[in-house]
């Protein structure tokens, strides 16, 4: 069942494009509209809209924390982005304007549940985006957009993932269409773009083997540092969670921009550290990525570098380079998390660990 590949996940990563494209498929209208009639709320009830609320746990927090991003930047809503766990425990400001995107793979995930019921309690709006058919959160919500993944049975989210962030994104287009917004040029463009994520994930998945090898030839590091900023940031925090529940190696994420704050001074003589880089036509945030790379590079780090097709600017400075195809900023954690889940998983796989199970989790947090 595993389709004949050694561990679910594997198959499971391969799948990704199959998962977008069937996660977009009528959604996007001819004319570039979105097409989210099944969402069940009114145009009225999006354009009282104030202030949007994100809560989820573990990846599909991070998947939260990229469409704050994007959909403040379509919308120009306020967004804050949370963990269920924090959320449920406060008292956060929410009213009948609010709406809470609340983000899970399996629908049962508890404290996402408390968290959606702590704000039904405050009159706040509930969305879902959910994978599993008619589990709980998505029945207890006011509205639900399913990711159409398919099942995903190893423990590491992969397609759940990259079919969140599709998801987050048709919510955030969709808000911006039904509010009336003043970037309606750059909104069509960007449901074209939309459209080529499953060409290109695919297009990153016949370039792994080189992954691959790297990925062997770190399983003996004892820890790692994942950079980025603006929405790679949150993708550097998801490369360090796959590593971490998988290899069990320690790894952290960081705001490259962080870097002098803190965490530079942990980098050691060889230390990996993987950088993700913003395209570069986003030249002050492209320019000041590739800085950092230098900067850790000069204290003795071992630079793995993601980067897009045709960016020379991080060659001499990288010690491997990722190439991803070019993707606009804010879309461009589709195709950049694709590395660093094979590179988790094959890192696992050479320490002769169990991919699909790694120890100490479940699938699906029911409980506290
Ligand atoms: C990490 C992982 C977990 C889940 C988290 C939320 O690879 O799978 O961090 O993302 O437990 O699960 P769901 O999305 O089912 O609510």
């Amino acid at each position: 069942e595993k389709g004949g590949y050694p561990w679910f996940m594997l198959k499971e990563i391969a799948e990704q494009p199959q998962a977008i494209a069937d996660t977009l498929l009528g959604r996007l209208g001819r004319y570039g509209e979105l097409v989210l009639d099944e969402v069940r709320l009114s145009d009225d009830d999006l354009r009282v809209v104030d202030k949007v609320f994100v809560v989820a746990c573990g990846t599909a927090y991070h998947a939260g924390l990229i469409a704050k991003y994007a959909i403040e930047h379509w919308t120009r809503l306020p967004v804050e982005v949370e963990v269920a766990s924090e959320f449920r425990y406060r008292d956060p400001v929410l009213d009948r304007s609010t709406l809470v995107v609340v983000i899970s793979q399996s629908g049962e995930t508890m404290d996402t549940l408390m968290a959606l019921r702590h704000a039904k309690e405050q009159s706040a709006r509930v969305l879902a985006i959910c994978n599993a058919n008619g589990s709980t959160i998505p029945r207890e919500s006011d509205a639900v957009l399913y990711t159409h993944a398919g099942p995903e049975v190893a423990v590491a989210s992969t397609k759940g993932f990259l079919t969140q962030l599709v998801a987050c994104y048709l919510v955030g287009l969709f808000l911006a269409q039904v509010r009336g917004i003043k970037y309606e040029d750059e909104i069509s463009s960007i449901v074209a773009d939309l459209r080529t994520l499953p060409e290109k994930v695919a297009t990153v998945l016949e370039q792994m083997e080189p992954v691959r090898e790297l990925g062997r030839s770190l399983a003996d590091a004892d820890r790692m540092l994942f950079l980025g900023r603006h929405v790679s940031f949150p993708v550097a925090l998801e490369g360090a969670l796959k590593l971490k529940e998988l290899a069990y190696i320690h790894a952290e994420g960081f705001a490259a921009g962080e870097l002098k704050h803190g965490p530079i001074a942990v980098i050691e003589e060889g230390t990996p550290v993987i950088v993700v880089v913003p395209p570069r036509a986003r030249e002050l945030l492209h320019g000041k990525v590739v800085s950092n790379i230098q900067e850790v590079r000069a204290r003795g780090a071992r630079t793995i570098v993601i980067a897009e097709e045709g960016d020379e600017d991080v060659v001499a400075y990288a010690d491997h380079v990722i190439r991803v195809p070019r993707t606009p900023t804010l879309l461009a954690p589709v195709v950049t998390t694709v590395p660093l889940q094979v590179l988790a998983c094959e890192i696992a796989d050479t320490r002769g660990l169990d991919v699909d199970q790694p120890r100490n989790l479940a699938k699906s947090v029911t409980v506290e």
